[in-house]
């Protein structure tokens, strides 16, 4: 049996049969070739797959490609056009905050979720965001000073973490 889903992902309007237990990872990855959506764990934990469903960060690895039934989807190729991401895409630039990059694409996912979230960011919630991913690359200190360059609470301290 197969289910109809409708959702937007990106700008594009998506109308299909898919199969109930299919994975939002592997419906943007496979079905829609929005690569940029990695999958690192498929467990939930490392964080690479994250996009942003209805505005907050979610794991695709661990969402059902029905669960974003009349939702609105972003991958990190929706985020590359939003005015958001010319601002963190420059402070990870300027951070050195990614190495192999396997992990910046759910990282900026998340961070740019938290940005458009109009809430008062504090380090607290950068720390929380840099937590839900795993980096096997970095050490974490050029991402958060980056993280936090990207929401405007870091202009360059050698000391911030
Ligand atoms: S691949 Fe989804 S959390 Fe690791
Ligand atoms: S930059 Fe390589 S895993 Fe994070």
């Amino acid at each position: 049996m197969k289910v109809n889903l409708r959702t937007q992902i990106n700008d594009r309007e998506i109308d299909l049969e898919i199969e109930p237990r299919l994975l939002l990872s592997d419906l943007l990855r496979e079905h829609l070739n929005f690569t940029g959506t990695h999958v690192g764990c498929s467990y939930g934990v490392c964080g690479a797959c994250t996009v942003i469903i209805d505005g907050k960060p979610a794991r695709s690895c661990l969402t059902l490609a029905i669960q974003a039934n009349n939702c609105s989807v972003r991958t990190i190729e929706g985020v590359a056009a939003s005015s958001t991401f010319d601002r963190v895409s420059s402070a990870f630039h300027q951070e050195h905050g990614l190495q192999c990059g396997f992990c910046t694409p759910g990282i900026i996912c998340s961070i740019v979720a938290l940005t458009e979230s109009g809430k008062n960011i504090a380090e607290e919630d950068i720390d929380k965001v840099v937590d839900g991913h795993l980096c096997r690359c970095t050490g974490y200190v050029n991402i958060r000073k980056a993280a936090k360059k990207a929401v405007g609470i870091y202009q360059g301290d050698e000391n911030a973490r």
